[in-house]
């Protein structure tokens, strides 16, 4: 007859310096199943019971009982000596660094490109003293043409390439085509100018603008920075050196620029700024091969000019005393330039794939 209270014995013997040496809460759980799991060495004895004498069963039941009672214990105990010596361990080592960053979960999201530029150019402009301006996107006629001298039969006025506000939907007093999707930044211009009461102004005017276009490089809602500058005695030489310095600041210390005239009927003179291109970089001015510059070694990225005098009238400003120059520039633009993007539409396609790359 196997003597089952020795092997209970020994059994508890073995437990009590297992569980004593357990290292960790792992540790003693794979010991608890190996005692008293139901394929443990408990059960393993109390299976043998069958095979003794009737009145031998209640001794060896009692027995098992008190080594389970005792491994539990056991257990029970250690895991409490584990946990405060962790504890211990924790307040005795190194403080926690709450100021540490804390860790991610999900990656970080990114700025859209356009954000990017337009933050950067605004930055610039801030840094050389200019106010940051915002106007609506849905602006008056008079704000957006009117005042900036655009002539009753100016293409910009077309119905086919301006988003106007169906008459229908305005309230009493608003005439046709007196209120539209702002097709450029310069209507804030008039605002800001009136808005300041005399000069000097600064401004600095980022925002979406409108028109009916649509292909590889335009877009039906695209951003502009609209800028401009009110003050005694400014003259295009402080457009240009502004201008200049811009380019330098955002395209990089080495880049060209050029001014060719142009036409705005808010400006006089107007011109349009190129820089050298950015991708083939024509060091003699000579002709290549670049299809961003179709050869020509130049970009154009804006346009600008010396504000009107009667722009200046129109904000209660006298051009006989006050000079200025104004600028728009397209965000999307300088931003494909700057980042190297070859199609506008992938800016608003807004595919995560794309934007991870800025
Ligand atoms: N508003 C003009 C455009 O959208 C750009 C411009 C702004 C030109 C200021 C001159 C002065 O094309």
């Amino acid at each position: 007859m196997p003597d089952l209270v020795r092997e209970l014995e020994s059994l508890a013997e073995g437990a009590r310096r297992a569980i004593g040496a357990a290292a960790d809460e792992r540790a003693l759980e794979d010991l608890r199943v190996r005692y008293l799991g139901k394929k443990g060495e408990v059960s393993a004895v109390l299976r043998g019971m069958g095979q003794l004498a009737p009145e031998e069963r209640p001794r060896v039941g009692d027995v098992a009982n008190r080594v389970r009672d005792e491994v539990e214990a056991l257990l029970a105990t250690a895991r409490e000596r584990l946990a405060s010596e962790r504890l211990e361990r924790e307040l005795r080592g190194p403080p926690i660094d709450v100021t540490l960053p804390g860790r991610r979960l999900v990656p970080a999201g990114h700025r859209h490109p356009v954000t990017r530029a337009t933050e950067e150019i605004v930055g610039i402009f801030a840094r050389l003293g200019y106010e940051v301006a915002s106007g609506p996107e849905i602006e008056l006629d008079w704000y957006n043409f009117e005042a900036l001298n655009i002539p009753k039969d100016h293409p910009a006025r077309d119905m086919q390439d301006t988003f106007y506000v169906d008459e229908a939907t305005l309230g009493p007093g608003a005439g046709e085509g007196s209120i539209l999707l702002r097709t450029h930044t310069s209507p804030i211009q008039i605002r800001a100018m009136k808005r300041a009461g005399a000069p000097p102004v600064r401004v600095v005017a980022p925002g979406r603008v409108y028109r009916s276009d649509y292909d590889q490089t335009h877009s039906p809602m695209f951003h502009q920075v609209e800028g401009f500058c009110v003050g005694e005695r400014i003259t295009f030489a402080d457009l240009k050196g502004t201008l200049a310095a811009f380019a330098r600041a955002f395209f990089g210390a080495s880049t060209r620029t050029r001014f060719r005239p142009s036409y705005f009927p808010f400006v006089e003179p107007g011109a349009e700024m190129d820089i050298g291109c950015v991708f083939c970089r024509p060091s003699d001015g000579s002709r290549t091969s670049c299809r961003v510059c179709k050869g020509t070694g130049w970009l154009e990225i804006l346009g600008c000019g010396m504000v009107h005098p009667e722009v200046l009238e129109h904000c209660d400003i006298d051009p006989e005393r006050w000079t200025g120059f104004a600028f728009g520039m397209g965000v999307e633009r300088v931003a494909m330039l700057r980042y190297g993007i070859p199609d506008i539409r992938l800016l608003f396609e807004n595919d995560p794939r794309f934007l991870a790359q800025f």
